[in-house]
């Protein structure tokens, strides 16, 4: 048996995505195969595909793709949770971007009535690694002020609505008014245009102590700014480099505030924590998902052997929300 899937065909643009044949794969002890519905792209597949982001040694090499919608079609030894049937949904290694996928069964939770298989993909890299971050490493509770950037993406677009739903003050950046806008509808209480990489100023004016808690998914000079606008005891949670890996800090500023400046990736985690991220994902987003408080923004739905152009999309910026292949 073999399925379809979309693998990097050599380090390169969007042009090197192809689709291609592959073995159908078998669930092993504790695995379940599922009939993948739909997934969505991640800047990790973009960096993946020009060949800086190697895929870790349990997933396929070659297929990108790091979270999965749909439905369980086969079973390993020793499964418990899961039924055949059962519609799902999770983080995986790699191999999103495929017809079929094998995965541990405690690596996925149950998509909640009401959200499509196409929705329910666009949550799990956006909504656990927001929470991850914000609440379980970054500590957040309900009356503080929250600064996340780069609110029209995907993880930022998560990011805004759990923070309102958790009774926050979310400020947001983006380089784009247009997004600033559109966040309002998601729960954004205040925006601040990100001119030339500078927003203290603008955050302050919202709120003169600063914020309590940092979402950084941009990196670069934004961790600079960032201490000018972090309250005394804040935390600032280094998400995504988009704006680069290296920059100059006023160190004094994180000894005089008292600050803590913390880094976290999803895919590197071994098993056992993803797991734990899941699980806590599963008892604290999964209810607020299912009873509407928040939900996955989508940019655009395009067909699987259409990868190359999502990629395209994603490069380009123009987005809001996830973009999600449909398999
Ligand atoms: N650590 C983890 O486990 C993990 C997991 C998921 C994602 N991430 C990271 O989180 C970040 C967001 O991911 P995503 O998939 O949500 O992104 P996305 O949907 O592709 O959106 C990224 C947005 O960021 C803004 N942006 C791009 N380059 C920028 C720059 N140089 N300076 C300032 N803003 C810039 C753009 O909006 P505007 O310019 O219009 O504002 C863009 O639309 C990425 O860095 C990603 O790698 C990390």
């Amino acid at each position: 048996m073999t399925m379809r899937a979309i693998a990097i065909t050599k380090p390169g643009g969007p042009e090197v995505l192809a689709l291609v044949e592959r073995p159908t794969p078998e669930p092993s002890r504790g695995e379940v195969r599922v009939r993948v519905r739909a997934t969505a792209i991640n800047r990790a597949d973009l960096l993946q595909r020009m060949g800086a982001y190697p895929a870790p040694a349990d997933s396929p090499p070659d297929i990108p793709g790091l979270e999965i919608a749909g439905e369980v079609e086969a079973l390993g030894p020793g499964v418990e949770r899961l039924v055949i049937g059962d519609r799902v949904f999770g983080l995986v290694g790699g191999g999103g971007y495929a017809e079929q996928i094998v995965t541990h069964e405690r690596a996925l939770a149950k998509i909640p009535e009401g959200l499509s298989f196409e929705q329910a993909a666009a949550v799990p890299e956006a909504f656990i690694t927001a929470h991850d971050a914000m609440v379980t490493q970054g500590g957040l509770a309900g009356g503080e002020t929250l600064l996340v950037h780069a609110v029209g993406s995907g993880v930022g677009t998560a990011a805004v609505q759990l923070g309102r739903a958790l009774g926050c003050f979310v400020i947001g950046t983006a380089r784009t008014a247009d997004k600033l806008e559109r966040a309002k509808a998601l729960g954004l209480g205040a925006g601040v245009l990100a001119d030339g990489a500078r927003f203290a100023d603008g955050v302050r004016a919202h709120d003169p102590a600063g914020a309590s808690v940092v979402l950084e998914l941009v990196g670069g000079a934004y961790l600079d700014e960032d201490l000018r606008c972090t309250r005394p005891l804040g935390k600032i949670v280094l998400v995504g480099l988009l704006a680069g890996a290296r920059h100059e800090l006023d160190l004094a500023l994180i000894l005089r505030k008292r600050l803590r400046v913390m880094g976290t990736v999803l895919r590197a985690r071994p098993l056992e924590e993803k797991i734990t991220a899941m699980r806590i994902f599963e008892a604290q987003v999964v209810p607020m998902l299912a009873r509407g408080l928040v939900a996955p923004v989508i940019d655009v739905v395009m067909p699987l052997d259409q990868a190359a152009q999502a990629h395209a999309r994603m490069a380009s910026n123009a987005g809001f929300g996830k973009i999600v292949l449909s398999v």
